[in-house]
């Protein structure tokens, strides 16, 4: 019997030093992009994949996130003597229910390996997604939903990618693409952090997973990788000797939040795709890039 993925893990221990001082006192989780922070994005991907509790593995200063999936009473009640109704179901409609979230933290910054491991009372037995909350998507139907719909064909493990530039893929997880299987295909290797001329193809391991159980005991016993971290590709190598492994080839758009040029680009990009926004947004973007013509065209030489 295939057992259901019902719970999803969100590590959000990291610093967030690309942002300072931006992330001094808030969680890069909790910047915004448009008027939702990051970490909501993430969390309402897991939601439409059918995903029934949410696990975050934090650290210090990271509070606000647990009080950003909690009910804010006073709030709810004054948007509905003021007669808010529309901020008020949207916020409804975002809220987890009681008992649907949980919190453990990191306590050390080993790295994601370890952050995984982490959760692993809090997942316990079962299949469960890894969603990277850095990594934010944009798709009509979100990319963890095709990759549950491709794991209740395959069951093991799945692993979404996405093309990246060559030059690019020592920045990631990076992926062998064997034979093609249902609406995916099998995983032939991965590394985790290439050196230059050594990836095995350009798919890139883009924050996507879902995993069984068997990882943490892998896990336990990780030796430190890539930048002095236990990386969680080396322990799904290990994984991969034992169980299949397969790839979602994501065809949506990606935006790495983690650096301030994706995270501009997604703020412009969630903007052109709301449809209460776009027409405005566009017409601010054009303007902006005609005003700003002389500047770009005296840097450029
Ligand atoms: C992590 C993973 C890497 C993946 C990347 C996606 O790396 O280890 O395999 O490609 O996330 O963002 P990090 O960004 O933590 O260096």
């Amino acid at each position: 019997m295939m057992r259901k993925v019902r719970k999803a893990v969100f590590p959000v221990a990291g610093l967030g030093t690309r942002f300072l001082p931006a992330t001094k006192a808030i969680p890069k989780e909790m910047l915004t992009v448009v008027d939702k922070p990051v970490i909501q994005y993430v969390v309402d991907e897991a939601r439409e994949a059918g995903i029934e509790h949410f696990i975050f593995v934090t650290g210090r200063n990271k509070a606000v996130i647990e009080d950003h999936f909690d009910v804010q009473f006073e709030l709810y009640d004054t948007l509905a003597q003021r007669g808010k109704s529309d901020q008020l179901s949207r916020l409804q409609r975002l809220q987890p229910s009681p008992g649907q979230t949980s919190f453990t933290r990191q306590q050390v910054p080993l790295g994601l390996g370890h952050a995984v491991w982490c959760a692993r009372e809090l997942v316990g037995d079962e299949p469960f997604a890894l969603l990277l909350p850095d990594m934010i998507m944009q798709s009509e139907k979100s990319c963890m939903r095709d990759m549950v719909e491709l794991y209740e064909q395959t069951g093991n493990n799945i692993i979404a990618v996405q093309e990246c530039d060559p030059a690019e893929a020592h920045k990631y997880g990076i992926v062998g693409r064997g034979e093609t299987t249902h609406t995916g295909f099998r995983i032939t290797g991965m590394v985790e952090k290439p050196k230059p001329g050594t990836a095995p193809s350009n798919l890139y391991i883009n924050g996507r997973y879902i995993l069984q159980p068997e990882i943490f005991s892998i896990l336990e016993s990780q030796e430190k990788g890539a930048g002095n971290e236990i990386q969680l590709t080396d322990a799904m190598l290990r994984l991969e000797k034992r169980q299949p492994f397969y790839g979602y080839h994501y065809q949506g758009r990606t935006f790495d939040c983690g650096s301030p040029e994706g995270f501009i680009e997604a703020n412009v990009a969630f903007a052109l795709w709301r449809k209460d926004l776009n027409q405005g947004m566009a017409g601010v973007i054009r303007g902006l890039l005609d005003d700003y013509e002389p500047l770009l065209h005296r840097a450029r030489g």
